[in-house]
């Protein structure tokens, strides 16, 4: 280990902090350049652990002052760490007060105490307050906060932090003071202020015993326009956890404020959420139907966290999934249950469930794979991945696939009852839920069942039918495995919860119900089926897994047909698909669909009662990375190809058909982002870029017209950036002057310039001409490198989101990826880290490019001075 690096921190090595925090109090002298802070906190020795030092976390700190019950005291660097060795004996409580000052103008990491527009903001989780002020920077130390800024009043008129307002007024040379008390204890992960030139949309509600709650969203003054969905969201979701989980509101006043410089997508401070922008504003002229529904699950899982991670926590980082799998699992419930009918939940499944199989299975099957509960970690900020939060969401929802909903709701009684207000682990959780249903399949299994926290992988379920013709009898053979992932080459078998049903010849369905496999291999069998029988297995997607049944097309061809599950329907189709691309790459490359797809496919969209949203998820083609997973060998320019050639096709045989989808679905009167004319908007965008591809081919330039004529008239965002997407993707001339256009209607408007970097960097690529694009938009007087959401929308749009353009083969898209990732490291250590992450499946491609992804990454990883953020993902990768 070189001196400065740090090394692998253990969940083994766990150890209850040597001194509590009762309580905090910090006073702050906000100032860019030089902000002061006075820390001054009551500490006492925790008697359940040997005697020894009080060692502090500290980061880029500069240290004016230490005493110990007002006297001056000695203490000592330990690296960054603060060090003092002659506290008071005993467990009596003492005072220890630390005197420091930081740079907020200079922090480009963004982690800490920045400044974003003139206004300062926080972020503290995982390990930013150590950033503050020296501290025991560990979720287990829960104190009490009183919190006092002081600042120049012109400029910074706004000033808050966690709690309620306490008492503000004026101070000498034309600054002011605020002092916020929070009434909750709370690990210091959760502090944050926020002080500048900001207005609020306000919200009086009243919860259901009756007390009165303000709910605030600040923003700069010019957005107050595009607060009222986020609003809505919020009433919502106090609204939701009340009634389907019984938690309400605790605190009288919920404040969310917005910042366009985020690392995240949004951050749970205790009272005082902290937004990307990104999530915050919304209004139809600048975002899409799914910005709003973005929004709506951002804005309740950051609220949801006000019970699930604040009031109960986590014990260390390791547990990180306690809070955010149940999160994101209240957080889907949430927009399911919104959502409303049952067709419409669906729809909402099949996209949590496209996410995780486009890109938590690539993380599960790559270097970075982890459990669900990590048992190490270089760099916590590594770990904020789709593992802990979408495949954490798919374990709490087995939990409640096997107790029942209502069980499950008693499961968080109990879960509240024996924690609220303590730091805890996974283990705890499931615990709770199992022992609130000593009846169930859960708490009989509960210590396999916990495989799913300490195992990486995702694991495979291969099942077999045969149906005996004498007997009636059709049985399923079910088996399961798991590939090895870092660390450990042999896996025990789960608990899969496998929601199945037998669909008869007639398309009815003849049986259903829940098989829970927990054997290597077991076999169901099924009474009284008739001849042809097609199973439906894995309904609803009842568990994280990869199903492999060997269906013919017939089969699949009728549970596309008459599948009762929603689910398996829309994955009938995605078979289909898939099995066709998976001939053409293994063949000659070239693919001619068959009558037969295209047929299922019309019926599909031409359905009287289907949803539009559902039509234009089975219509969607499944995305490059996902085939790209079937794969044993890559070549993402030849997947690519022929996904092409694939719509390219569905374009041309089905014009017409896609004529009469635009035009029945292309006008929705006045703008609501609900979920049937969001899902309208969705199937008449798919129409329009079909018709523009199929134009392309043909040379006709009706529908290029129609679409540019679109583009310039519509009344909202989501329609005019679907009709310029299609004239982008289709590779029309007037996309040139669309785009221009675009940029000039919102110059303004940082989020939607963020869509149109992204839609040039995410286009397919044309004999190689995406990159360039990409290295003239870095040009650009709106491109900066230094904000988050820009870096993404061009850089990650391209290396992370366009494989078949990044991928080439003179390896200029990875020359171009190691530079930004060394630049971005410079600067931002997160940001660099998760693009770093765009070469993780590097063994899977096909030469040359193998091997010159492994030599730009080997490239990142022989710079001196790299952050642990991307030396761990590089080393990892290279492994
Ligand atoms: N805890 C935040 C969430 O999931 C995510 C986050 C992590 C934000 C780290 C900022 C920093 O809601
Ligand atoms: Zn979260």
């Amino acid at each position: 280990m070189r001196e400065g690096q740090s090394a692998v921190i253990y969940r083994a090595d766990y150890q209850p902090p040597p001194f509590w925090i009762d309580t905090v109090e910090l006073c702050f002298d906000l100032d860019p350049a030089k902000t002061r802070v006075l820390n001054r906190m009551k500490l006492r020795r925790n008697p359940d652990v040997p005697q020894q030092p009080l060692k502090l976390d500290g980061d880029e700190l500069n240290l004016a002052r230490v005493m110990v019950n007002g006297q001056g005291t000695s203490f000592r660097m330990e690296g960054s760490r603060l060090v003092l060795e002659n506290l008071p004996e005993g467990y009596e409580p003492f005072e220890l007060e630390i005197f420091t000052t930081c740079s907020p103008a200079k922090n480009t990491k963004l982690m800490g105490l920045y400044v974003s527009n003139d206004s300062f903001f926080t972020q503290c989780e995982a390990e930013g307050f150590r950033r503050i002020t020296y501290f025991l920077d560990r979720p287990d130390v829960m104190a009490s906060y009183t919190v006092t800024l002081r600042a120049d009043k012109q400029k910074y008129p706004v000033l808050l932090s966690n709690g309620n307002l306490v008492d503000h007024g004026d101070l000498d040379e034309g600054r002011h003071y605020a002092r916020w008390v929070d009434p909750f204890r709370k690990p210091c992960y959760l502090f944050a202020l926020v002080a500048g030139q900001l207005v609020a949309r306000e919200q009086k509600i009243a919860t259901r015993n009756g007390k009165e709650h303000l709910l605030q969203v600040y923003v700069r003054p010019g957005d107050l326009d595009k607060t009222e969905h986020a609003m809505n969201s919020l009433m919502a979701s106090v609204a939701w956890d009340e009634a389907r989980f019984g938690l309400a509101l605790d605190l009288e006043r919920f404040m969310i404020v917005a910042t366009s410089d985020f690392n995240m997508g949004a951050m749970e401070n205790k009272g005082l959420n902290i937004f990307n922008t990104k999530y915050v504003l919304a209004n139809q002229a600048t975002a899409t139907d799914t910005d709003f529904s973005n929004i709506e699950s951002v804005v309740g899982h950051e609220y949801f966290h006000n019970w699930t991670g604040n009031r109960i926590t986590c014990r260390d980082w390791f547990q990180l999934s306690l809070k955010e799998g149940l999160t994101v699992f209240r957080d889907q419930e949430f927009s399911q249950d919104l959502a409303g009918e049952a067709s419409a939940r669906a729809v909402k499944r099949i996209e949590d469930v496209r996410v995780l199989r486009t890109a938590q299975f690539p993380e599960d099957a790559g270097p970075m794979a982890h459990p669900v509960r990590p048992d190490q970690y270089l760099e916590i900020n590594n770990f904020y991945t789709v593992t802990i939060y979408e495949k954490g969401a798919e374990v709490v929802r087995m939990m409640q696939t096997l107790v029942g909903r209502e069980g499950f709701a008693r499961g968080m009684t109990l879960y509240f009852q024996r924690h609220d207000g303590q730091a805890v682990t996974c283990e705890d959780f499931a615990q709770a839920i199992a022992d609130a249903n000593p009846q169930s399949r859960l708490h009989e299994l509960l210590p396999q069942f916990k495989r799913w926290y300490s195992q990486a992988g995702t694991p495979r379920v291969k099942a077999g039918a045969h149906w005996d013709a004498v007997t009636g009898q059709y049985e399923l053979s079910l088996s399961q495995s798991c590939p090895p992932s870092p660390g450990q080459p042999a896996k025990e078998p789960f608990v899969i919860p496998i929601a199945w049903g037998l669909i008869g010849p007639d398309g009815r369905e003849v049986a259903s119900g829940m098989h829970v496999l927990t054997q290597a291999s077991e076999t169901l069998t099924i009474p009284g089926a008739p001849a042809g029988a097609v199973p439906s297995l894995l309904r609803g997607f009842s568990a994280p897994v990869i199903l492999d049944f060997d269906y013919t097309d017939e089969q699949l061809l009728a549970l596309l047909e008459h599948d009762t599950d929603p689910f398996n329907r829309w994955e009938a189709g995605q078979r289909l698909a898939v099995n066709r691309a998976l001939a053409a790459i293994h063949g000659s490359g070239e693919i001619v669909l068959d009558n037969a797809f295209i047929g299922a496919m019309r019926s599909i969209l031409r359905h009287r009662t289907l949803d539009a949203a559902f039509k234009e998820l089975v219509l969607t083609l499944p995305a490059e990375t996902y085939i790209a997973e079937q794969l044993d060998v890559v070549d993402p320019q030849r997947v690519h190809a022929v996904r092409e050639s694939m719509r390219e096709q569905m374009a041309t045989a089905l014009q017409d058909d896609w004529a009469w989808a635009y035009e029945h679905h292309k006008d929705n009167g006045a703008y609501r982002p609900d979920p049937v004319s969001s899902g309208r908007r969705a199937l008449a965008g798919l129409a329009l870029t079909h018709l523009c591809i199929a134009a392309r081919s043909s040379g006709d330039g009706v529908w290029p017209g129609k679409a540019y004529q679109r583009f310039k008239d519509a009344s909202n965002m989501t329609d005019r950036f679907n009709a310029l997407s299609a004239l982008v993707v289709s590779g029309q001339d007037l996309a040139r002057s669309a785009l221009d256009k675009f940029h000039c209607m919102f110059k303004d408007e940082p989020l939607v310039l963020d869509k149109w970097f992204s839609l040039q960097a995410g286009a397919p690529d044309r004999g190689g001409n995406i990159l360039p694009a990409v290295r003239q938009l870095m040009q650009h007087p709106d491109f900066n490198i230094r904000n988050p959401n820009r870096a993404r929308s061009l850089i990650f749009s391209y290396c992370s989101a366009n494989p078949g353009a990044f991928h080439r083969a003179d390896a200029a898209g990875y020359v171009f990826w190691s530079d930004r990732v060394m630049e971005l490291d410079a600067i931002n250590p997160q940001v660099a880290s998760r693009l770093a992450r765009a070469l993780d499946r590097w063994r899977k491609l096909a030469e040359p490019m193998r091997g010159a992804a492994r030599e730009a990454i080997a490239r990142v990883a022989g710079k001196p001075d790299l952050s642990n953020d991307v030396r761990e993902v590089v080393t990892r990768a290279l492994a």
